[in-house]
């Protein structure tokens, strides 16, 4: 027998829509509230878009339930779009625990970073790492991501920092991509530290001419996709003009520039982000309000990770100064050595205490304005007709449950589906 739809997710008490306008993100002005039907229903076809949403009754009229492949009753439970995790750094061998001791005993991130330690130790373990290896701890790790229930995430290389490295991780992404049913945004990181024996320029050199022009290469033969570019913009990492040049090269190869930025020192990176045209900054901790004001006029969005300001104890990144000036704001676990969280649920809950973001704005950030900043607001981030069918069942009665609660949220999220299918 044959059916025409995939999945029916019926009679829920509350489906957070996110937005039913067809808005790309969500800034201040519509954050307030975020469009929830009580007591609704959810239809995704068999090609696993979402082919209608709305009040239970009226779902129920239309779709014969006997037309489904398969039918989950979510009485008295919610349903949220699926999480967008908008950075993170995934794939690596060798961890950093020995460091957080370090860190804890009063060491700061860069004076473990000048010591040869940080993303160096990664890099050197990475290199030496086989592809297959990657390959299963990333996919572990993927996998913790979807059960707390992110369906979209971006993930970068920059282990590597030379070009063989550099594409054996993109190839090892890519392959997670074809094999995992979570949705992957490839992100080159070729600029993530300056490669030990070599200067800034060199580094740069190294990207401009051999890196960049290789990636371009595999891009147009379709033997490998690559996303977005990104940069570690930083005093003693990549200068502003070096960072300038790597990004603008990327951009004309057509990927979107999505950079580390103002991080540890005010750098001028949102200035610089915003002129060129810059899909997502991250970080932020020191921006300026001029980088601040800049953003917002550029619709460039800022990517907040409370696990980093936590962890490092920085300042908070200014989230409400952002919010309050019309930038686009979204959020991402930053997973990586340094900060080791696969939980999108735990950074709503930092960044509604620490960044003192509501929890509608929490998770407009991880979700439509995510997707926005890895450029798949189209097609994911909202429950609307004809995006992915990628959402979460929450089992309870009230959405906010899923930041108001710290951790645990295995239980919590009883079902993640991706595409119209149970994972
Ligand atoms: O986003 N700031 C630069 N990159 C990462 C850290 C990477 C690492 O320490 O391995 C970040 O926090
Ligand atoms: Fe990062």
């Amino acid at each position: 027998m044959s059916y025409s739809n995939r999945l029916l997710v019926k009679n829920a008490q509350q489906v957070v829509l996110i937005c039913n306008k067809g808005e790309k993100y969500l800034r201040n002005d519509g954050l307030h509230s975020l469009c929830v039907i009580e007591n609704g229903s959810v239809v995704i076809g068999s090609d696993g878009l979402i082919k209608a949403v709305g009040p239970a009754d009226t779902i129920k009229a239309q779709y014969p339930e006997a037309s489904f492949d398969k039918v989950i009753d979510a009485t008295g439970m919610c349903v949220l779009p699926g999480l967008v995790d908008a950075h993170t750094h995934p794939v690596w061998a060798g961890d950093r625990v020995h460091e957080f001791a370090m860190k804890l005993a009063g060491a700061t991130y860069m004076d473990v970073h000048r010591a040869g330690g940080g993303i160096h130790f990664t890099v050197e373990h990475t290199r030496a790492a086989k592809a297959s290896e990657l390959l299963s701890s990333l996919s572990s790790r993927l996998v913790r991501m979807q059960r707390a229930g992110t369906t979209l995430v971006e993930c970068k290389s920059g282990y590597g920092l030379d070009l063989q490295t550099e594409v054996k991780m993109l190839e090892v992404i890519e392959e997670a991509r074809r094999t995992l049913p979570i949705n992957i945004s490839s992100t080159y990181c070729g600029a993530h530290a300056v490669p030990k024996g070599k200067t800034v320029a060199e580094a740069t050199e190294d990207i401009l001419q051999v890196q960049l022009p290789r990636l371009r290469e595999r891009i147009s033969a379709g033997t490998l996709r690559v996303d977005n570019i990104d940069v570690f913009c930083e005093q003693g990492v990549f200068d502003l003009s070096s960072s300038r040049s790597i990004l603008q090269a990327g951009k004309d190869m057509g990927l979107n520039i999505n950079f580390h930025g103002d991080e540890l020192h005010p750098m001028n990176s949102a200035q610089m982000g915003a002129e060129l045209g810059a899909l997502a900054i991250s970080h932020l901790e020191e921006v300026t309000d001029e980088g601040i004001a800049a953003m917002a006029k550029a619709k460039t969005a800022a990517v907040l990770l409370p696990t980093t300001a936590y962890i490092l104890r920085l300042p908070q990144p200014r989230a409400r100064d952002m919010l309050d000036a019309g930038v686009i704001v979204a959020l991402g676990s930053d997973f990586n050595p340094n900060a080791y969280c696969c939980s999108m649920p735990i950074v709503m809950h930092l960044a509604c205490v620490n960044m003192r973001m509501s929890m509608p704005e929490a998770l407009a950030a991880a979700t439509i304005n995510a997707a926005y900043a890895l450029g798949c607001s189209h097609t994911h981030g909202s429950l609307e007709v004809n995006k992915h069918g990628d959402l979460l069942v929450l089992n309870t009665t009230r959405w906010e449950h899923l930041i108001y609660q710290l951790g645990g949220h295995q239980e919590l999220i009883r079902y993640v589906i991706i595409k119209g299918n149970i994972i």
